[in-house]
């Protein structure tokens, strides 16, 4: 049965007219379009013209390589599927034009069955590769959307829903009754977690799409360590812990994004501030060797249980359990982790339930800037 296919143009490059003639035969009785050409480079110059979705290449032609046109049209028009024609003996050659891009080979001599079966191995081919292209864009154009739908439509309007309670506030001074101010001051608190959740969320999206913005200077990490230690300070008094730092003496410079950097820390020690209970202590300190800088944060809070360490860094991840009370969108850990790969650096968690938990930042010695 002969089976036709609409649209398809198909070229064939061999310096063997009978085969031309043979090859056109077969495949027009399926439906193809078949072009053919005799010449390796009129035969380039007519791929660039009718771009087809399949080429055959003879790999062995007086004037011309065949490698070479498979190599070059693979590289140029990487959407054509390749396929060569060879002589039994060199298979040896068919494996290695298939290293340079082509997609299959059709020893000679062949059957008309055969050459319609690979062509249509081909054509099955290049479908799936720009369907699959196809969704690989639309999901990056729905990724895209769906940020800009994020900060748009979200966004904004919690914005104006939080200067609309400014100015309930505002009006109504000191004459709402105290459960009214309650409810109140729960839905800012509300509204503040969903507002940090799509700042969080977009600087991730942001990080993936490669759009973060982030100023690589050379910068002393004590500093930003103590501007975090500054900002954490009065939350862990309000809280009854105890913040303190053992920061080593000329630590290396690094190069880095002050401000993500920033708010790496602020995330860690955060983190250690919302699951240490009163009395606890937190404990920053640098070092450096050789081949790393590191900084790392130990509390001596509820710890993380081992079973859900692996998951720590997943977006949305929190671990179920006691520190449930505590407010957060699970987004922290992803955000600095991303933070710390895009510095070349890593993070790390050692834990142990009930005793306490130590992150670690390793960054890279740059010694060569
Ligand atoms: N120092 C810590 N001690 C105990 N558990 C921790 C500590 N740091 C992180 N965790 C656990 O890891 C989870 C993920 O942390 P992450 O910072 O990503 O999210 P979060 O703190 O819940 O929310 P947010 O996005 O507001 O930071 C936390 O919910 C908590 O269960
Ligand atoms: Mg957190």
């Amino acid at each position: 049965m002969i089976e036709t296919v609409h649209d398809s143009r198909i070229l064939i490059i061999d310096d063997e007219e009978s085969i031309l003639d043979g090859c056109r035969q077969a495949l027009e009785k399926s439906g193809y379009s078949v072009t053919t050409s005799s010449d390796g480079l009129a035969g380039v110059n007519l791929t660039r013209e009718i771009k087809p979705e399949v080429l055959f290449v003879d790999l062995k032609m007086p004037n011309c390589s065949g490698m070479d046109i498979i190599e070059n049209i693979s590289r140029e028009m990487p959407d054509i599927v390749l396929i060569v024609i060879t002589g039994y003996a060199s298979i040896v050659s068919a494996v290695e034009a298939m290293k340079k891009g082509a997609y299959d080979y059709l020893p000679k001599p062949f059957t008309p069955d055969q050459l319609r079966a690979v062509t249509k191995r081909g054509i099955e081919h290049r479908r799936l590769k720009v369907e699959a292209e196809f969704l690989r864009e639309e999901k990056a154009r729905m990724e895209k959307n769906f940020i800009t739908f994020v900060s748009h439509e979200m966004r904004s309007p919690l914005v104006t829903i939080q200067q609309y309670i400014e100015s309930l506030k505002l009006i109504s001074e000191g004459t709402l009754r105290p459960e009214v101010a309650e409810i109140i001051q729960r839905c800012e608190k509300r509204i503040q977690s969903l507002h940090e959740l799509i700042e969080h969320w977009l600087d991730i999206s942001r990080i993936e799409n490669g759009t973060f913005s982030e100023a690589r200077i050379a910068l002393d990490l004590t500093e930003v360590i103590e501007r975090s230690l500054d900002e954490m300070f009065p939350l862990c008094q309000r809280r009854g812990i105890v913040l303190a730092s053992d920061l080593k003496d000329g630590l290396p410079m690094i190069y880095g994004d002050q401000e993500s950097l920033l708010r790496v820390f602020s995330n860690i020690i955060g983190n250690a501030t919302k699951y240490t209970p009163p009395g606890g202590r937190i404990l920053v300190c640098t070092d450096c060797d050789d081949y790393y800088i590191s900084v790392s944060v130990s509390d001596t809070g509820q710890g993380i249980p081992q079973d859900k360490l692996p998951f720590i860094f997943e977006p949305f991840y929190r671990v179920r359990g006691k520190q449930e009370r505590q407010r957060g969108s699970g987004l922290g850990l992803t955000f600095s982790k991303k933070i710390m790969e895009a510095h070349n650096g890593r993070i790390e968690a050692a834990s142990k339930e009930g005793e306490g938990t130590t992150f670690t930042m390793k960054f890279p010695r740059a010694y060569d800037r």
